[in-house]
């Protein structure tokens, strides 16, 4: 057991978790590579028994060319054992007018104005939607798919092939709140919020989906102290990620003090829909009928979930309403350790 005023990590935790991953997960990312997005990719690729299949991008945090651009800079700086497919995806919403980007969230390049080398490696010449289409048909029943940006590509792919939601094992969605205030309007999440038609048609659409929101995504903090932590302990072939970790956080754990008075850390939003796919009972769930607010003024965007004793308004999905969120920390920091 380590402990550090606010950390505590526990051996014997990090190894049972490494056992309930060992059955392979074959997992697609479709992101809008900033900084989140970035931790959850490398999580990924360092966490054991999970396979990346391929990575999606789409706009969001930063336009799509850029977003797929960080993921092949971040793919070359963390050497996966062989090439990982990297798709550009969709550039501004289904109907919406092309939108505003996250430069005071992400930075300009959307990983915190870290400059990492340029990858040899090219973006395929599918679209994140065709790549989802086609690899879902290639093996039904046996993807993950881990949304970390607007849903956009998935409604995409769900115009290109009407039964994919019965060809995926699982989907976890990084986005939206229930209980929680929004974060860029009082009621919506930034990724509900950049794309709602498209949200509402993947929620609606019937896929075996988890909503993993502000409600958990909040209380899952990264802090300077484990930064620290890592620096000390990461595995010597984690080191130069360890040290892309501490150079992008900086700028995200600046935003969120100045933004919302978070002292020195910053939630692992993506990294908690990510790790929440793989190990379920780090979140508690609740099944909610649920529509995608697209209209109202002060409202689009918004995840409304009808909870009366009676639901009758959109359709069931699972909602993550309560995080272990010392072992989802724990858990995300283990794999670089
Ligand atoms: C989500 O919005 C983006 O800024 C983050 O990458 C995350 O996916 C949080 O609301
Ligand atoms: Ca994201």
């Amino acid at each position: 057991m380590i402990h550090m005023p606010g950390i505590l990590l526990d051996r014997e935790e990090w190894e049972r978790y490494e056992k309930m991953n060992n059955e392979d997960t074959r997992m697609i990312i479709d992101c809008d590579t900033g900084i989140d997005d970035a931790l959850a990719i490398l999580y990924a690729l360092r966490a054991p028994g999970v396979s990346v299949e391929a990575i999606t991008t789409g706009f969001g945090n930063i336009d799509v060319q850029q977003a797929a651009e960080n993921t092949l800079r971040l793919l070359a700086l963390a050497r996966p054992e062989r090439e990982i497919p990297v798709a550009v995806g969709a550039s501004q919403a289904l109907v919406r007018e092309p939108g505003i980007y996250s430069p005071h969230v992400h930075g300009m390049n959307g990983i915190g104005g870290v400059l990492l080398p340029p990858s040899a490696q090219q973006p395929v010449s599918e679209s994140s939607a065709e790549l989802i289409v086609r690899l879902a048909n290639e093996a039904p029943g046996e993807l993950v798919l881990v949304t970390l940006g607007r849903l956009t590509n998935l409604a995409l792919a769900l115009e290109l092939d009407p039964a994919l939601p019965g060809k995926l094992k699982k989907v976890s969605v990084m986005g939206g709140t229930v209980y929680n205030p929004g974060n860029v309007t009082p009621v919506a999440e930034a990724n509900i919020w950049g794309d709602p038609e498209a949200a509402d048609r993947v929620f609606s659409a019937g896929f075996p989906l988890l909503m993993v929101g502000l409600d958990v995504t909040l209380k899952t903090l990264i802090t300077e102290q484990h930064i620290e932590l890592l620096k000390r302990l990461g595995k010597p072939d984690n080191l130069p990620v360890i040290k892309f970790m501490e150079q992008t956080l900086g700028h995200y754990f600046k935003f969120y003090r100045e933004a919302n008075y978070v002292l020195n850390g910053a939630p692992l939003h993506d990294p908690l829909a990510l790790m929440a796919a793989l190990q379920p009972d780090l979140v508690t769930t609740r099944r909610m009928k649920v529509r995608v607010e697209q209209k109202g003024e002060f409202t689009a965007g918004m995840v409304v979930a009808d909870l009366r004793p009676q639901p009758k308004v959109g359709e069931y999905i699972e909602v993550a309403v309560d995080v272990d969120a010392q072992r989802a920390v724990g858990a995300f920091l283990s794999v670089f350790m």
